[in-house]
């Protein structure tokens, strides 16, 4: 490694602006719903309907999704099992990073090994970390077959591909588990805006209160 670059050369800079500073300013506890399922789950479509949604209700959120960072910040990365924990690794780096500016994170990868999101729920920090499963059955995806990358996989011309020739790892334990061929995504918000109630709505309270006094 480079020396210029290695751990032991660097101080960790504290800033004076505190966490709690941030959840007045922006009335708001960070958080990072974690969206997990295979492609052509609908976790792209809730992680944009769910983050215009808490912009209209007034918080402050940003998407992170596979295919979007996979064109600049993991463009590097493929789809090996390796450079799948690499993508996760990094996606939860950039998302401890929001959640430490206040953001409320919502993250869209298929993420599909269990010990690559355990990974991710130890570097954003358990209390921060809520895992969210985009149940769809694979038959569902591969009939919607959006980007008809099922039909490219099935016919030997992608590699690796989650669901065909690359396994996906099912949640043991989400907060929460959403099938989007059986729920509309109005119904799916109702879910996900419940899993965010206590990050959104005590601090809400809290400022009220204060207002008030
Ligand atoms: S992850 O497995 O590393 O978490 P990520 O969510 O970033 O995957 O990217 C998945 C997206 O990349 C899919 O929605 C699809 O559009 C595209 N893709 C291209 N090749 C593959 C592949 N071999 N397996 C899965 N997705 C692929």
């Amino acid at each position: 490694m480079n020396q210029n670059t290695s751990a032991g050369n660097l101080v960790w800079q504290a800033a004076s602006v505190t966490p709690e500073a941030r959840v007045q300013l922006l009335r708001q506890r960070p958080v990072t719903l974690w969206m997990t399922g295979l492609s052509g789950a609908g976790k792209s479509t809730l992680a944009f309907a769910l983050e215009k949604r808490l912009i209209e209700l007034g918080h402050a959120c940003f998407v992170l999704d596979g295919d979007n960072v996979r064109h600049g910040l993991n463009a590097d990365l493929g789809f090996s099992p390796e450079a799948r924990t690499e993508n996760i690794r990094r996606i939860a780096e950039v998302a401890k990073l929001m959640n430490a500016a206040g953001l409320i994170v919502i993250t869209s990868f298929i993420s599909p090994y269990c010990e690559d999101r355990h990974m991710a729920r130890e570097l954003i920090g358990v209390e921060k970390f809520r895992e969210i499963h985009i149940s769809t059955t694979l038959k569902s995806c591969e009939q919607r077959d959006p980007k008809g990358l099922y039909q490219k996989a099935r016919a030997g011309l992608i590699n690796e591909f989650t669901g065909v020739s690359a396994p996906y790892e099912v949640p043991e334990d989400p907060c929460l588990s959403l099938d989007t061929s059986e729920l509309q995504v109005e119904q799916c918000l109702h879910f996900l805006l419940g899993v965010l109630r206590p990050f959104i709505n005590e601090t809400a309270g809290q400022q009220t209160a204060k207002g008030r006094a």
